[in-house]
């Protein structure tokens, strides 16, 4: 099995947007709480965490990410973008464009992002996102973007109740994956994402998500606490919301939640 060797990935990210610093833990609680709490000590844009293992790995919603050694990744980054809070929520959206690229540079044409920055194949999650913001009252102060992908793992390495909505890079792909180059792959696809969205705002970003979104064009229902609303998926707003278009032909936005695909409306005429 490719170990992570972390002197290798320093020397290949150094002098890069993202990566030129670099920290390696064998264990950690959670990536997402040790880059937080280094942002907030003024570290500086780009800085990466990357860790064999997690002993409390978060996942969105306060979910748990089960994060055992020698087979995956969990990583954070440190972003420092020039934008505003509205900008700010678009970041991982550009991060699960950068994400589902990299699977599909593993596995083409197979990887599709369930809104907001989920990474499926086959309707079965091997990649997630939670990202955290700091605000320095109306100004964002930094951002961490937190990566979990699931490697190498085998399928009865997964825990039960997650073997059937849950795969891996290996089992969908065939072959053990170098992780280190999924590595390297992931963060100069963010670094591009980022710079798009930096530079140039939200239009090119958007549009590459809609065309990796499995959901656009499908009726869905959102989940949120005890909550949930459906409707027909038809876009995505400025702030990474998604907007459904309900039974009463209103649009409304969603901002979080967990999405569900409930039917495929079918588009073309069948000619009975
Ligand atoms: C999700 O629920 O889909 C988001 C999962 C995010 C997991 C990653 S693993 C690296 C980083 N550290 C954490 O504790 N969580 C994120």
């Amino acid at each position: 099995m490719t170990s992570l060797n972390a002197e290798s990935l320093k020397k290949q990210l150094s002098g890069k947007m993202i990566g030129h610093h670099l920290l390696y833990y064998d264990e950690i609680g959670s990536t997402n709480d040790e880059a937080f709490r280094l942002g907030e000590k003024g570290a500086p844009e780009g800085m990466v965490l990357i860790a064999e293992s997690q002993s409390s790995g978060k996942g969105r919603m306060q979910r748990i990410w089960y994060s055992p050694p020698g087979a995956n990744i969990y990583t954070s980054v440190i972003l420092r973008p020039p934008v505003g809070t509205l900008q700010s929520t678009q970041i991982p959206i550009a991060a699960g464009v950068a994400a589902a690229e990299t699977v599909n540079d593993f596995c083409p044409g197979r990887a599709w992002i369930k809104w907001p920055n989920d990474v499926l194949i086959g309707g079965k999650k091997v990649c997630g996102i939670l990202a955290q913001i700091k605000m320095s009252g109306q100004a964002v102060d930094f951002v961490v973007v937190g990566i979990g992908i699931n490697v190498n793992l085998a399928r009865e390495q997964f825990p039960h109740d997650i073997q059937e909505i849950a795969t891996s890079l290996a089992i969908e792909a065939g072959r053990e994956i170098s992780r280190p180059e999924l590595i390297i792959r992931l963060y100069e696809n963010m670094a591009k994402w980022y710079r798009e969205l930096t530079r140039n705002g939200f239009t090119a970003v958007r549009e590459r998500w809609l065309s990796l979104s499995e959901m656009i064009g499908k009726t869905i229902s959102v989940k949120f606490h005890n909550e949930a609303v459906s409707g027909k998926a038809v876009g995505l707003d400025e702030d990474g919301s998604l907007i459904l278009l309900t039974a009463n032909n209103q649009n409304m936005t969603v901002s979080a939640g967990d999405a569900t695909i409930l039917k495929e409306v079918n588009t073309y005429a069948t000619g009975n």
